[in-house]
């Protein structure tokens, strides 16, 4: 077994399994996101507290890579401060998942992050569009 073969296998596990699947009642920030070509979909909703992500929960459907991404990258913004999870990018992504879905799928390892960043950025009432279009 390859170490892509491990990586993918998480991928699938989180996908299966989802880590902090469900909602936050009065989140300090939310966002929907979709994939057009698709119609997958995704709501995040995070818990800010002097300045950190305290909690962070998601819903949604999609393929096995956009859903996994999701429960592996809500567990890694947990407990980050605001300025880390804004400066979160492309690379910083496939270190977590492990795993360079191909130019044809990165829109599906992206979304959750689009997502994200897209909360964080409203919350802290800074421009979304230009901050998120590189993913
Ligand atoms: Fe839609 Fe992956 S196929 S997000």
């Amino acid at each position: 077994m390859t170490d892509l073969d491990i990586y993918a296998e998480e991928l699938i596990h989180h996908y299966e399994h989802p880590n902090n699947k469900g909602e936050i009642a009065k989140p300090s920030a939310k966002m929907h996101e979709e994939n057009i070509s698709c119609g997958d979909k995704i709501d995040i909703f995070l818990l800010i507290e002097d300045g950190k992500v305290k909690d962070v929960k998601f819903h949604g459907s999609g393929c096995v890579i956009s859903m996994g991404t999701a429960s592996m990258l809500t567990d890694e913004i947990k407990g980050k401060n605001l300025a880390e999870v804004e400066k979160m990018d492309k690379a910083g992504l496939l270190k977590v998942i492990g795993i360079d879905p191909g130019p044809v799928r990165m829109h599906c390892a992206t979304l959750s992050l689009r997502a994200i960043k897209k909360a964080v950025l409203e919350y802290e009432k800074k421009p979304v569009d230009t901050a998120t279009k590189e993913l």
